[in-house]
């Protein structure tokens, strides 16, 4: 028996897809990291966890930039995050830490390769090459148990606002409903493992639905390459036959690309979207508006803060237009000739805030049945707010938030300033500022017409959908 090396870690560590270091600080949703850093708890727990690095680890500023290849400094950051979400799994449930393990390790031999020593540590008796191979499954399994846990305490706290008291109650529960899960199928996984009499279409019948779509077949005609017209193709197929297999009624634990699928986005935005005038604005203005008085009345406990609210009472009225920006879809343009460091854009009124995901998810589906259960359904809209909705924080290490503004503002493309992309000229921020306080200046002289662009990675957290709980 010996301990996994821990240059396991240092291999993990420049593995990109495991490299996002969006994680949440503070709270008890907040230990729960970003399950890309956590599910690698598996193999850290191969070297020894001491307070120290946990202390170290609590202490560590967000890196928001998602640097992938950075050095010893990002490395060892890196490790003591996972350190840290070890030492939350560990403190929680060694009972949750060894079922992941089992069902890692166990999936190829007999035995299990990877025990859990009783001073906690994570042991191995095989090679290197096994391990390696051992650690693949653990850390698939160690995911999906996060992911189950984080889901419930996001739902939790939803449920529970302001009361954390009895959490370690309500962990106990968290385990036996989820080995429950195991028995009667995953909740939140809607694969191949969905019971077959739930299934609405066959293939076959998607298929032929699509076939008959006289509005998608002018779309796909429109597209001359047949390679990109294949993968439109393939995009909104693949959206229909997951679709079909979830399950509405728990539309509460649906995700961002589950709910993406659910309202067949791919199919809305291979159309062109409308620019929206002023009345749709106001429509999609009033929409949220019913929304937040109607989550007012449910669950709403007196000094409770409102879980969707409008971020100021400002106006602004930013120097752009709207227009069709051709391959990208709609995009805003200089409505005048801006100097470089003019505020161009700012939050107002029209931009609001959802404190929670299940808040926002609620949202989406509000606008999606706004006419009934039964339909028709607003498929479109639903998805431009899906598509102008992201994660951020609006004060330092304040809590993550999901921002969606209810103007022009929403149709900023996104530049980088890298190849295959158009270059950035307004950002989040003056130079120097830490802080995207919502307020965007131009980084260049903007010509009037020129479109405007902004690399999002600047302040939104593409990847914080699942910190948010969907
Ligand atoms: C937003 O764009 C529409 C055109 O689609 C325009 O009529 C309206 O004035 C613009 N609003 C603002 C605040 O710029
Ligand atoms: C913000 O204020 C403008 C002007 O009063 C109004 O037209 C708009 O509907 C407001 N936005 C929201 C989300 O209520």
């Amino acid at each position: 028996m010996r301990l996994i090396p821990s240059s396991f870690l240092s291999i993990l560590a420049v593995l990109p897809s495991l490299c996002q270091a969006n994680t949440v600080t503070g709270g008890l949703v907040g230990v729960v990291l970003a399950w890309n850093v956590a599910s690698n708890a598996a193999i850290a727990a191969a070297s020894t966890t001491s307070d120290e690095t946990v202390a170290k680890a609590t202490n560590t500023n967000d890196n928001d930039n998602e640097d992938e290849d950075d050095n010893d400094e990002n490395d060892e950051e890196y490790e003591s995050k996972i350190q840290q979400a070890l030492q939350y799994f560990k403190s929680k449930s060694s009972q949750l830490l060894k079922q992941a393990l089992q069902e890692g390790g166990g999936s190829i031999g007999e035995t299990s390769i990877l025990e859990i020593a009783p001073n906690g540590d994570i042991v191995s008796s095989t090679d290197v090459e096994e391990e390696l191979r051992q650690t693949e499954f653990a850390l698939t399994a160690m995911k999906q148990e996060l992911q189950r846990l984080q889901n419930r305490l996001k739902l939790d706290e939803y449920e529970n606002d302001d009361d954390d008291e009895d959490d370690d109650e309500e962990e106990e529960e968290e385990e036996e409903e989820d080995s429950d899960d195991d028995e009667d199928g995953d909740d939140y996984d809607y694969g191949d493992n969905f019971p077959p009499e739930n299934y609405r279409l066959s293939p076959e019948d998607i298929d032929a639905q699509l076939q008959n779509d006289p509005e998608l077949k002018a779309i796909l005609d429109s597209i001359t390459d047949p390679k990109v017209r294949n993968e439109k193709y393939g995009d909104i197929k693949s959206e229909a036959d997951m679709a079909v297999k979830m399950d509405i009624d728990k539309w509460h634990t649906f995700k961002y690309w589950e709910m993406h699928a659910y309202f067949s986005c791919a199919r809305q935005f291979a159309a062109s979207r409308p620019v929206y005038d002023t009345d749709m604005w106001n429509e999609v203005r009033q929409l949220w508006h019913d929304f937040a008085n109607e989550d007012k009345l449910d669950n709403f406990k007196p000094g409770m803060k409102e879980r969707t609210y409008q971020f100021s009472t400002d106006s602004f009225d930013p120097p752009m237009e709207p227009f069709h920006a051709g391959e990208k879809g709609r995009g805003l343009r200089a409505a005048r000739d801006i100097a470089k460091g003019e505020l161009v854009f700012k939050a107002t009124n029209n931009t609001v805030i959802f404190t929670h995901g299940h808040t926002w998810r609620k949202f989406l589906f509000h606008i999606y049945e706004r006419h009934g259960e039964d339909g028709p359904f607003d498929g479109g809209t639903t998805c431009d707010v899906l598509l102008w909705s992201w994660v951020q924080r609006i004060e330092k290490d304040g809590p993550l938030v999901i921002v969606a503004d209810f103007d022009n503002g929403s149709l900023l493309n996104e530049g980088r300033d890298e190849p295959g992309w158009d270059k950035p000229n307004v950002r989040c921020g003056k130079e120097g500022d830490e802080m995207c306080m919502m307020e965007y200046y131009a980084t260049d002289d903007i010509k009037t017409g020129e479109e405007i662009l902004c690399d999002y990675r600047g302040f939104a957290l593409l990847g914080a959908w699942r910190n948010m709980g969907v």
